[in-house]
């Protein structure tokens, strides 16, 4: 019940911080995880080792070059299954581009499903957003390929013929992909069995449904042991934690958490989810299922008819 990894990227070495600490040390130490780095550079072959070029079609900054990413995949062995299909993958592309009357559409034919327990990834802002979700379908797989972009781009043939998905972590732009990678891995590491503590992997079962159910006790977990606070996956933001002291410079906890009253403390915690939620991200609370218990407490707080702001 391992999972693999493969990481192509212009620098390696920017992994050995999150690949060294926490959770995902752990789990790859325990290997539970198994992650392999690739320089894309070492897949070039001139003297100069040179990932990118100028855009066809001219425009700002360079390129990053098919080939070396094309070469760095190929050399990995095990997913051989998709390269093999490329091939027909081109004739079909080149087949749709030139039934377009001269136009450049460059609409290319996705992928067939993969039905293998592996994908490869192109991490760029142009991907479909990550989520909660998406971690929950990786954390399936036995096998993940991340393409960690940088310059202006990435030759379009890589989303085109390679990568099976496009991902983006969020609507803002990185350098490069390493970030967008290095969150995607710990996302998913993390809800691998036996890597949180509980490793109850029985509990796991349902991993792609992790949607939260509306009469789940309040308690931080869903009925499978998932954090609630999965937006993303359906759910809502998490309620607020408190510690020692009680009294934090004149800052005292709430009294309901000091009680000893559970179903209140439950009550209490899921109010104050929906509260935030409706205060940070009310997008996600649209979406959410609640419980005619939540949306009377909404109400109280003017929701749905409360503006904006
Ligand atoms: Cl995956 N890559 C880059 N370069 N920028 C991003 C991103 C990825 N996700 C959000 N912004």
């Amino acid at each position: 019940m391992n999972m693999r990894f493969d990481i192509l990227t212009l620098f390696p070495n920017f992994f050995s911080g999150p690949l060294d600490h926490g959770i995902l040390s752990r789990a790859i130490s325990s290997g539970v995880v198994q992650v392999a780095l690739h320089d894309l550079r070492d897949f070039t072959h001139d003297r100069h080792r040179t990932v990118d070029d100028r855009p066809f079609g001219g425009g700002e900054g360079m390129v990053l070059k098919p080939q070396p990413i094309f070469d760095c995949v190929e050399s990995l062995g095990a997913i051989e299954s998709r390269i093999e299909s490329s091939s027909s993958k081109i004739n079909q592309l080149n087949k749709s581009n030139t039934e377009s009357n001269g136009s450049i559409t460059a609409i290319a034919p996705k992928p067939t499903r993969n039905t293998s327990r592996q994908s490869i990834i192109l991490l760029s802002a142009q991907g479909k957003p990550f989520t909660q979700a998406t971690a929950h379908r990786l954390a399936a797989l036995d096998r993940v390929v991340l393409i960690c972009g940088r310059y202006e781009g990435v030759d379009e043939r890589v989303a085109d013929l390679l990568a099976d998905q496009e991902l983006s972590i969020g609507d803002y732009v990185l350098s490069g992909g390493e970030l967008a990678a290095t969150v995607v891995l710990d996302a998913t590491v993390r809800l691998l069995p036996g890597v949180l503590g509980h490793a109850d992997s029985a509990r796991y079962e349902s991993f792609g449904a992790p949607d939260i159910q509306p009469n789940d006790p309040a308690d931080g977990k869903t009925p499978d042991g998932v954090p609630r606070s999965t937006h993303g996956a359906g759910g809502i933001l998490d309620y607020p934690h408190y510690t020692r002291p009680a009294d934090f410079r004149g800052a005292p906890i709430p009294e309901v958490l000091a009680a000893g009253d559970h179903a209140a403390i439950r009550r209490w915690r899921r109010q104050m989810a929906l509260a935030k939620t409706l205060r940070n991200r009310p997008d996600l609370l649209a979406r959410a299922p609640l419980t005619p218990e939540d949306r009377a407490y909404l109400a109280t707080l003017g929701y749905p008819n409360q503006r904006s702001s």
